[in-house]
């Protein structure tokens, strides 16, 4: 079941989409924007291993990029300029991949693709209501993430973790809860809370190594205005 969020106004490519505008705007970065894709960068992008031909890699992994941990919109403009974007886990066998990824490398959490659809063009959507139970999407698809209440259609088990800071299923909107600062994006937590690999809703704000997938859209758009570039 394949199911696309149709916000009122996107454009992929441009730096205007859904999240730039909307997303984070803390107060030390206003107005913030998503980056467009750098063809050099395209063409020499860290290819650390694959799914279903999408090519992928963890920041942790790229010695220019080892250290480097980012906020969520940072996160998505790192890959994006590589013609990538964060991960989406549409899939139990994609999440399988990305778990064993995160156990076997020992990383503490990562960010994903996942959002929660509550900015400008989510409004007057019964479909994604309540918010916390069918309003998630992955940001670099626009492809909705199913009901977090319970098992995927497709899928053995619940990705998110039933556990957190208020010993509740996840999401939960905790650090709303502590200084109202919204639980909007989508991390994998490896054992955070003894709760084995799981996802979980965190404050966009926090900074987290990356993994970066293949943006079909973006690769398209640098091909199509690079003649000649291998990607
Ligand atoms: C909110 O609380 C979290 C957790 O204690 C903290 O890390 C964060 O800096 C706080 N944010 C604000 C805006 O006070």
């Amino acid at each position: 079941m394949k199911v696309t969020l149709a916000i009122a106004t996107f454009c992929v490519v441009m730096a205007c989409s859904h999240a730039a505008r909307t997303t984070t705007t803390t107060a030390t970065k206003p107005g913030r924007f998503l980056s467009l894709p750098v063809p050099a960068k395209c063409a020499s992008r860290p290819k650390e291993f694959s799914y279903r031909g999408k090519n992928m890699f963890l920041t942790t992994h790229v010695p220019a990029l080892a250290n480097k941990k980012v906020d969520w919109l940072d996160g998505r403009n790192l890959c994006r300029e590589y013609c990538m974007d964060l991960v989406a886990l549409e899939t139990q066998e994609k999440n399988n991949l990305i778990f064993r990824v995160i156990q076997q490398n020992d990383v503490p959490y990562i960010w994903t693709a996942g959002r929660i659809c509550d900015f400008a063009g989510c409004e007057n959507r019964p479909d994604l209501e309540p918010k916390t139970v069918y309003g998630w999407f992955w940001s670099a698809t626009r492809e909705k993430i199913q009901a977090t209440n319970r098992i995927p259609q497709g899928w053995g088990y619940n990705p998110w973790s039933q556990t957190g800071h208020k010993k509740r299923p996840q999401p939960d909107n905790a650090e709303y809860d502590i200084n109202q600062t919204k639980e909007q994006c989508l991390s994998v937590l490896n054992n955070v809370y003894n709760d084995g690999i799981a996802w979980h809703d965190v404050a966009c704000y926090h900074e987290k190594p990356v993994i970066c997938e293949d943006n079909e859209e973006l690769l398209r758009y640098v091909a199509a205005t690079n003649p000649g570039i291998r990607l």
